[in-house]
């Protein structure tokens, strides 16, 4: 089992156009982040959980954790700022080896399966690795007026998911690194990967989606009923 959980959940949403951040809103009767976190608690219990929130965030309730040990830390500008923000309160706590899970908040139809399949699958490896999901569509690269200029072979593309799973001292270094050379680390595998080290791709069940859009708020309940109906997630 993981010994840290890092989930970043000081975004604002603005592509989701509501009254409230994305992570806030109803989900099955629950807040978004209610449903994310009672996943990953149902998957690693006994995992220590880092919230990274908005400073001023005012929907925030610590009922929505379930967790036994966990900490709020203040997130940042960009989703790399929040994760930091995790990774700097680890110093001093965590070991070079223990595993490091970074979930994003607003992705609460991740199966309790998929998080354990992760583990297993890095279980034995120095650095570690992603769920991810073979690309399925045709994929277009478009030329300057938005027509297409060439269609782009999907053999071999991923879509990159979260979880991601890595030791800390792997992470840190990655943070470390993305610091200095002003790299934009959009996932934590894209900031190992400029260490030179190839992470795992774990394929994941590609439902686990990340509400983004207000149409994707009603794809997520269809997902976590239709989950619910077909096995114990
Ligand atoms: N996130 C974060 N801190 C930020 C920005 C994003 O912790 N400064 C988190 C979000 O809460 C989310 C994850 O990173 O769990 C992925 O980000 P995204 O889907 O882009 O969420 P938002 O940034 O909230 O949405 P938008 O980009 O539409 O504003
Ligand atoms: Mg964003």
């Amino acid at each position: 089992a993981p010994q840290w959980l890092i989930v970043p959940a000081a975004g604002r949403g603005t592509r989701m156009r509501a009254a409230c951040p994305k992570q806030y809103l109803l989900l099955e009767e629950q807040a978004v982040l209610a449903c994310t976190l009672s996943r990953l608690h149902e998957a690693f219990p006994e995992a220590n959980l880092l919230l990274c929130l908005d400073p001023e965030d005012q929907w925030f309730h610590d009922a929505m954790v379930p967790f036994a040990t966990w900490q709020r830390l203040d997130g940042g500008d960009e989703r790399v700022d929040s994760v930091r923000a995790g990774i700097d309160w680890l110093a001093g706590e965590a070991c070079d080896d223990d595993w490091v899970l970074v979930h994003d908040v607003a992705r609460p139809c991740v199966t309790v399966a998929d998080l354990h399949h992760l583990l297993a699958s890095i279980e034995d490896d120095p650095v570690g690795g992603l769920l991810a999901a073979p690309v399925t569509d045709t994929l277009k690269r478009q030329d300057s007026d938005q027509r297409v200029h060439e269609t782009v072979p999907r053999q071999g593309l991923w879509r990159a998911l979260t979880p991601q799973g890595f030791r800390y001292g792997v992470l840190r270094e990655a943070f470390e690194r993305a610091g200095h050379d002003r790299f934009l680390m959009t996932d934590e595998a894209s900031g190992v990967e400029q260490l030179g080290h190839a992470p795992r791709l774990v394929t994941g069940r590609s439902d686990n989606l990340k509400i983004t859009h207000p149409e994707d708020l009603a794809l997520a309940a269809q997902i976590l009923s239709a989950q619910r109906a077909s096995f114990h997630p």
